[in-house]
């Protein structure tokens, strides 16, 4: 098994299924211009492979389907419906949940058991302008369809100051009402963010975040698993929130994330623009791509950073 000194080990693996994306959100695209899908995407088949191959040579068991917007593109039926045959522990899926009505039987009908949606806020006039696109009434009824369905659904929302920051509270009674987890997430210095001065007027650390939480509810640190992002807290009777604290509380130092993009290129690191193209090594019969995967992977480990710095490489095409 390929380990770093730190112990870190790949457990976890995020697909990109494409980079393409129906909102243009502004904190992931600066000028509002449509996301597109990569040049040379692989189709479902291929990924399958892929994800079949670093099992094999990783031992992971956690599997996430991200983009980009993994509903928007065609191959999203295949491979949800290959990837949920694997021997995969976890399959879970991000989405920003715009086609979830649209894509339900499918979702229902594989079987898979966890959802996070990304939601930055309640109010349909603003969530435009986030997002740029989508309407928040569908989102909301993605969201019921999908715990009707039994699926464990989370929340992702990214706190800015100058946009959504009075809905902290509001958000979180909304999740807690529904049995939802609510995951703050730290705005990231990616893509157009890194070095920008909105980026600093923006962005709101987890003691912030608290700070307007506290206001409203007590609450108390829980745990959360070896690997999570999340820092966890209780609120007694009510529920659990969670802030993915990359600034405040990185938690590089016991990732085991790895990442494949829809073109085929494994990243070690969100905050690390080094890639590697599988390429011709999914062409190759079992052994000999295990045997070149062996030292991809030994490369992509020593890519993993001691602290997120922030990275020009944009989410939208390794998926956060
Ligand atoms: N900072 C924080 N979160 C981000 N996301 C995308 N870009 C950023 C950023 N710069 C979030 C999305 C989604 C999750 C996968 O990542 O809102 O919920």
């Amino acid at each position: 098994m390929i380990v770093d000194r730190l112990g870190r080990r790949f457990r976890n693996l995020r697909v990109s299924l494409t980079a393409a994306c129906n909102y243009a959100c502004t904190y992931c695209v600066p000028n509002g211009k449509r996301l597109v899908p990569a040049k040379n995407e692989l189709p479902a088949t291929e990924i399958l492979r892929a994800v079949t191959l670093l099992q094999q040579a990783t031992g992971l068991d956690k599997l996430r389907i991200t983009g980009g917007e993994p509903l928007v593109t065609p191959k999203f039926d295949e491979f949800l419906t290959g990837v949920m045959q694997l021997p995969l522990k976890d399959v879970s899926l991000t989405t920003n949940g715009q086609l979830l009505p649209a894509k339900r039987d499918v979702i229902v009908d594989s079987g898979i058991k966890r959802i996070n949606i990304s939601l930055d806020t309640l109010n349909a006039v603003r969530f435009r302008q986030i997002a740029r696109s989508g309407d928040l009434a569908t989102v909301l009824r993605g969201i019921d369809e999908m715990q009707e369905a039994g699926i464990k659904v989370k929340i992702n929302m990214v706190p800015m100051r100058s946009q959504n920051a009075g809905e902290i509270v509001p958000m979180l009674d909304f999740c807690l009402e529904r049995g939802i987890e609510l995951r703050y997430i730290e705005l990231m210095r990616m893509g157009h963010l890194l070095n920008s001065n909105s980026f600093a007027a923006d962005f709101m650390s987890m003691e912030a975040l608290l700070d307007v939480i506290g206001e409203k509810y007590e609450f108390a640190r829980t745990d959360a698993p070896y690997d999570s992002t999340a820092v966890r807290f209780q609120i007694p009777g009510k529920g659990v929130f969670g802030i993915i604290a990359n600034e405040s509380e990185p938690f590089c130092r016991s990732c085991t994330r790895l990442r494949i993009s829809s073109d085929g290129h494994l990243y070690g690191c969100l905050s690390n623009a080094r890639n590697q193209h599988l390429g011709e090594v999914l062409a190759l019969p079992d052994h000999l791509a295990l045997t070149k995967l062996q030292g991809m992977l030994v490369s992509a480990l020593a890519d993993k950073k001691l602290a997120f710095q922030g990275e020009v490489t944009v989410m939208k095409f390794i998926g956060g």
